[in-house]
């Protein structure tokens, strides 16, 4: 359960106040494991709650891919590892939509491997259409996105699918069962050009996109082994819910 908080939260008391409850809500299941990415001056707080307990990371939502240098306003994977950060969120639409090209995300996926940290690579069309030119876009993120990345490194990425229109308080709707079902195998088939079945089938998928307690079960059911979760990751009663939910379904 990717839980990327946004500016949504905009005080240590309540990124406190929720980090503990979602860690409480992980702690009492065994397979479920999550991540908060939270804005990037709480990251190293939030770290030390983190230390010592089960089911639970740190995660940014953003990186440079440089480590240091002249680069005004930029983190890079080796500072975001030195603080207790283990996973990134790389190529979000709300990123992209600030400037971010494939192969910058590409970029920033081998720095964030080469730190040592797990990227949770984001990709999803802006919109849908009937004759499956949102595939094409799709299947060429992936190969932008994972260019020169090898089958070693491929095993530690996670993919989140993120359809645009499914994103924020704007969203049209969420995905249904059925097309998030064919979307996370038409994921994997692209990820078998390059890699394989096998190693195709070994990355986990993410849903997010208007994830919310009373959607979370049946897009667990579609496809995917977790969730990357907005607005809902940043209501305690709601996150936690979810995470019952992903509790039950695992
Ligand atoms: P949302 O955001 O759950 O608020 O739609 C999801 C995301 O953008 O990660």
């Amino acid at each position: 359960m990717a839980c990327n908080w946004k500016l949504h939260i905009n005080s240590y008391e309540e990124a406190k106040r929720t980090f503990l409850a979602i860690r409480k809500s992980v702690a009492a299941g065994r397979r479920v494991v999550a991540v908060v990415c939270a804005p990037s001056p709480f990251l190293p707080q939030l770290a030390r709650l983190a230390e010592g307990h089960k089911n639970i990371f740190i995660g940014a939502q953003d990186v440079f891919w440089e480590n240091e240098g002249s680069y005004t306003g930029s983190i890079g994977p080796s500072l975001l590892a030195e603080i207790g950060v283990t996973y990134v969120i790389v190529g979000h639409s709300e990123r992209r939509f600030s400037g971010d090209t494939d192969e910058m995300v590409n970029r920033k996926i081998k720095a964030t491997l080469k730190a040592g940290l797990t990227p949770i690579v984001c990709v999803g069309e802006r919109e849908r259409d009937d004759h499956g030119v949102y595939l094409s876009f799709l299947r060429n993120q992936l190969h932008t996105a994972l260019a020169a990345i090898s089958a070693v490194d491929l095993a530690k990425i996670i993919i989140a699918y993120e359809p645009v229109w499914a994103i924020g308080k704007d969203a049209l709707r969420p995905i249904t069962p059925h097309d998030l079902h064919e979307t996370a195998i038409f994921i994997r088939k692209t990820l078998a050009e390059s890699y394989g079945t096998d190693a195709a089938f070994a990355v986990p998928v993410l849903y997010g996109g208007s994830v919310s307690a009373s959607n979370a079960a049946e897009q667990l059911r579609s496809g995917v082994q977790g969730l990357l979760i907005g607005r809902a990751s940043t209501k305690q009663e709601e996150i936690t819910q979810i995470i019952r939910i992903a509790t039950q379904e695992s």
